[in-house]
């Protein structure tokens, strides 16, 4: 059972099927008493990844989403189910796997805190016996794409969060690994930080084919990068399609703004309903499955229309109403 199967090529990179994940958490109670409680961070969860997707893996605090990661590195041994990743048991081949696989745990550094980058570089290079031309390529191509080149000779310790980033995801990647898995590589990055390791993580993806499972609080990451999305929410599979999907989850509305010729009061017509006048300009809710055609003419039929736009619905509201609702039922 531990012997690693030959796989073809067509069967999913990552497979987990009814996976669960239980903790025994042991709290004093009183002096002398202490009780014994279960947490199940992960149950029955099932999904597979096929070579070369991107998929965002999001999910409330607490959801589960490390835990999973944890389970597909190796590192926690699920207590349940069916788990393989490039047809490698994680936690009983962890050694082989790690060749085959690069991880980014956002909270926390994988460097040597008191080495500068390139030593750390050059020590994972012997870890995993990584080619001398195939590393010099790698390091050269992230160094450039990642503006690295300042920071080589810098301890891990003295950079800021998002050099210490660029540095960790360089890491996870110089021996080639065939997935990707990211716990938010993100966070507290700003805005520009955060524009670069998107564009990165863009190009491993598309120009190396690299499968890529990324969890993230910033929808904005999933939104520019995931064309598939996995919701988890008590340690359960809540969603599992593309962000249009997503979208149209629980009856979610979309915006028609409407610039009228002067203002006016709030119009008034069937399919749209008016939420904010302000001057000139009125915002009408109508249903995201709805064409805003028929809206639109029977406005322009009555009333003068300047101009008009749509607004999508936000994803945070989508997802903050999917939660909301998970955490109801
Ligand atoms: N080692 C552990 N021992 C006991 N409970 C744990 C352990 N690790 C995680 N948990 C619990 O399992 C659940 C899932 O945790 P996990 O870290 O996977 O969530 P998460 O989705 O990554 O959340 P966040 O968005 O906050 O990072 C939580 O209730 C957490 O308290
Ligand atoms: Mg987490």
């Amino acid at each position: 059972m531990t012997t690693t199967q030959p796989h073809p090529k067509t069967s999913p990179l990552i497979e987990l099927s009814g996976i669960a994940k239980t903790f025994v958490v042991r709290r004093r109670v009183g002096r002398l008493r202490r009780t014994r409680a279960e947490v199940h961070a992960v149950s029955d969860l099932s999904f597979t990844v096929s070579r070369g997707e991107m998929v965002g893996y999001i999910g409330p605090n607490g959801a589960g989403k490390s835990t999973t990661i944890k389970m597909l590195t190796g590192i926690l041994v699920p207590s349940a189910g069916l788990l393989r990743v490039a047809g490698i048991e994680p936690s009983r081949e962890r050694i082989q796997l790690a060749r085959r696989i690069g991880v980014v745990f956002g909270q926390r550094t994988t460097l040597w805190w008191d080495l500068p980058l390139r030593d750390s570089f050059g020590l994972l290079r012997r870890i995993y016996k990584i080619p001398p031309a195939r590393y010099r390529e790698n390091l050269d191509r992230f160094v450039d794409l990642l503006d690295l080149g300042p920071l080589l000779d810098v301890p891990v310790r003295q950079l800021s969060l998002g050099q210490r980033m660029r540095g960790d995801i360089t890491a996870a990647l110089l021996h080639d690994p065939e997935v990707l898995y990211l716990d938010e590589p993100t966070i507290g990055l700003d805005i520009v930080s955060k524009a670069r390791v998107r564009e990165f993580l863009r190009e491993v993806n598309a120009g190396q084919g690299t499968t890529v499972l990324l969890t993230t609080h910033d929808l904005t990451d999933i939104e520019q990068l995931c064309s598939r999305v996995m919701v988890i929410d008590h340690g359960r599979l809540m969603y599992d399609g593309d962000l249009d999907g997503l979208h149209s989850l629980g009856d979610s509305e979309r915006t028609l703004v409407v610039d009228l010729a002067e203002p006016l009061p709030a119009i008034e017509v069937d399919g749209g309903r008016v939420v904010r006048v302000d001057g000139p300009r009125q915002w009408l809710a109508f249903p995201a499955a709805a064409s805003a055609a028929p809206l639109v003419a029977a406005i322009a039929d009555r009333y003068p229309l300047a101009d008009l736009s749509i607004q999508e619905p936000a994803i945070e509201a989508v997802i903050a109403r999917m939660y909301a609702e998970g955490v109801a039922s």
